[in-house]
């Protein structure tokens, strides 16, 4: 598996992002890419011994929140502490998941359907109810949900997930539509296969899972959580000032063919 290094353009400086799910692979590899680039970030998820330990780690450039995505009364809280903090935000990662406990439509529980929809969707629009109105306008403030390759193609045993995924990815263009005229941002960013704790829920270690869903990819790998955080990093910049409703697939090719 080869991973490439990012060199750090400080493409981020000054702004202030909130990134939920940020206590595991994706979400606190975009943490960290964000400090990097010179953003304050708030490290959001309900996991909240790791985020206060990632948020040490990161430095006073960040601050850990506990919060439940699912629950509008936490997320409101959740966004009272940013605004008591900071006054205003200039990015929103909607990044956490369920765990993949996934099926058919015949063997999945209802409680795992509407926790999956209740994770990815229904946070999603919480976050975003309650950040977009700290985002000063024409000040490219951006919103990017994390969806998945599975939003484009489907595969077994994975409804929820994928009706999820893809939920998103359009969420992301009404979104688009509804606060372009306040110069507000909002796409989605689609990866395929990445070596997070995510893939230890189906195999044993990560080098099984590159060896499973590596030949998915074009490029015969997964990827590294640093080269999901790259894009995202790149799709709350200023350089991508002309990109909004649109999903970017990172996915080294899964879903070409
Ligand atoms: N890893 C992959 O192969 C892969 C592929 C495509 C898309 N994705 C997507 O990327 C994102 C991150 O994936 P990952 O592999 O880092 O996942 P992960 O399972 O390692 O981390 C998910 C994080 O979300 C948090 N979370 C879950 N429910 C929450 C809730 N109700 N409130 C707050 N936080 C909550 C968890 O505590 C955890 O820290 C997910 O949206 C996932 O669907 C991952």
């Amino acid at each position: 598996m080869s991973m490439k290094r990012h060199s750090s353009p400080m493409r981020l400086a000054g702004r202030i992002v909130f990134v939920t799910g940020a206590a595991s692979g994706i979400g606190g590899a975009i943490a960290r890419r964000c400090v990097d680039e010179g953003a304050s970030v708030i490290c959001a998820d309900q996991s909240e011994d790791a985020i206060v330990d990632l948020a040490k780690g990161l430095g006073s450039q960040a601050l850990a929140v506990r919060c439940d995505v699912t629950d509008g009364h936490s997320m409101e809280r959740a966004f009272e502490t940013v605004r008591q903090r900071f006054g205003h935000l200039h990015g929103l990662v909607h990044n956490a998941a369920a765990p993949s406990l996934d099926g058919t439509v015949v063997d999945l529980s209802e409680e795992q359907w509407r926790r999956e929809i209740d994770v990815s969707l229904t946070g999603a629009f919480l976050a975003s109810k309650f950040a977009l109105p700290l985002m000063p306008p024409n000040a490219n403030a951006a919103v990017v949900f994390i969806a998945s390759q599975l939003a484009h193609v489907a595969t077994g045993k994975a409804v929820a997930y994928c009706a999820a995924k893809a939920g998103l990815v359009h969420l992301a263009k009404a979104m688009a539509v509804d606060h372009a005229a306040d110069g507000i941002r909002v796409n989605s960013l689609s990866p395929g296969a990445v070596a997070t704790p995510r893939l230890l829920q189906r195999f044993p270690d990560l080098g099984t899972a590159d060896a499973a869903l590596g030949p998915k990819h074009l490029l015969g790998r997964i990827a590294q959580p640093d080269e999901i955080a790259g894009t995202a990093a790149f799709l709350l910049s200023a350089d991508a000032s002309f990109i909004t409703g649109t999903d970017l697939l990172v996915d080294g090719g899964y879903a070409t063919r």
